[in-house]
């Protein structure tokens, strides 16, 4: 198998052998399974840092807990604390944390592909989330999550309903899931709906019936008002058209698989009642995230120890 990348900023990064080789490890992880994980004493500990420039609870924690489960230190840089604030540049501060002995640096920014004119020094480096374009660590435990409920995505279509141009997240998704075979369907007001060609496997509709009609599973998102350059959301209206409820399902006679990333913002684009069914698959996508990133936290400082 080709080495595994360094830098993870797209879930084009990497190929889906690589892909299955991160779910396999995720897999025996979540098994129980720990004889992969080295004891080592807090010398000889890698050291993973995380550094958000967004707020998060579940991206930044879940890192943190994964890196602890592996025996890895966690430090913790508040760019709003860091030396950022005196006039430092980004790629001073990364160096600064290789030079402390970081080996992988996770982080999220509201700028969109915030290392690409940065000289980035030698440690893994994964993207937690930049602006609007990718949340790589995010699609892969959603896929890894919905082969684990037995979905055979050559055989499945994912209706991603809501604000789609804003969202990281669904542009993740829109690279992954065609990888495994599996259609999308894009379902939201026009505005919020990318109008370029995305390949064979992606369909577009403004209606909700029609989305939940031809899908197996549907993924609503959270309006990303942070993103907005200006006020494009009446959100009542919205809520009117495309909150995804169990009294809509039942109209429909369909019970779909519900993903979310979180945050929930409830009663705008997700019911309550949905987030109390089983058909919620929200907080065992938060538990895989452990172990999905667990992985990919081996598997990186793996690589990089033998690059
Ligand atoms: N899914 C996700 O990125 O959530 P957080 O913003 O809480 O990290």
């Amino acid at each position: 198998m080709e080495p595994f990348p360094l830098i993870l900023e797209s879930v084009k990064d990497l190929s889906k052998v690589q892909i299955r080789s991160v779910f396999k490890l995720a897999r025996s992880f979540k098994k129980g399974d720990f004889t992969q994980i080295q004891a080592v004493n807090s010398f000889q500990r890698p050291i993973v840092a995380t550094f958000f420039q967004e707020p998060s609870t579940r991206t930044k924690n879940s890192f943190a807990i994964a890196a602890k489960k592996l025996n890895a230190d966690h430090v913790d840089l508040v760019p709003k604390d860091s030396s950022l604030q005196k006039g430092e540049d980004l790629e001073q501060t990364f160096l600064t944390l290789k030079y402390q002995g970081v080996n992988l640096l996770i982080c999220r920014s509201p700028q969109e592909r915030m290392i690409e004119n940065i000289d980035m020094p030698k440690m893994a480096y994964i993207n937690g989330g930049d602006g609007k374009n990718q949340h790589p660590t995010q699609a892969l435990l959603d896929v890894f999550t919905m082969l684990e409920k037995g979905l055979d995505l050559s055989k499945s279509t994912i209706a991603i309903v809501g604000d789609i141009v804003h969202s990281r997240v669904a542009h993740s998704l829109i690279d992954l899931i065609p990888l495994f075979g599996g259609k999308i369907i894009l379902c939201g007001p026009k505005e919020w709906i990318p109008q370029e060609d995305l390949g064979p496997n992606i369909e577009k509709t403004e209606s909700l019936d029609e989305a939940i009609l031809k899908s197996d599973v549907l993924y609503p998102l959270r309006i990303q008002k942070e993103r907005h350059l200006k006020k494009e959301s009446n959100h009542s209206e919205f809520q009117n058209l495309y909150k995804i409820s169990l009294k809509k399902l039942k109209i429909l006679k369909r019970s779909p698989l519900v993903f979310h990333a979180g945050p929930f913002n409830i009663g705008v684009e997700i019911d309550k009642d949905i987030l109390q069914s089983p058909i919620f698959q929200a907080y065992e996508q938060i538990e895989n995230s452990v172990y999905l990133r667990m992985s990919l936290i081996q598997m990186m400082l793996e690589s990089l120890k033998q690059s």
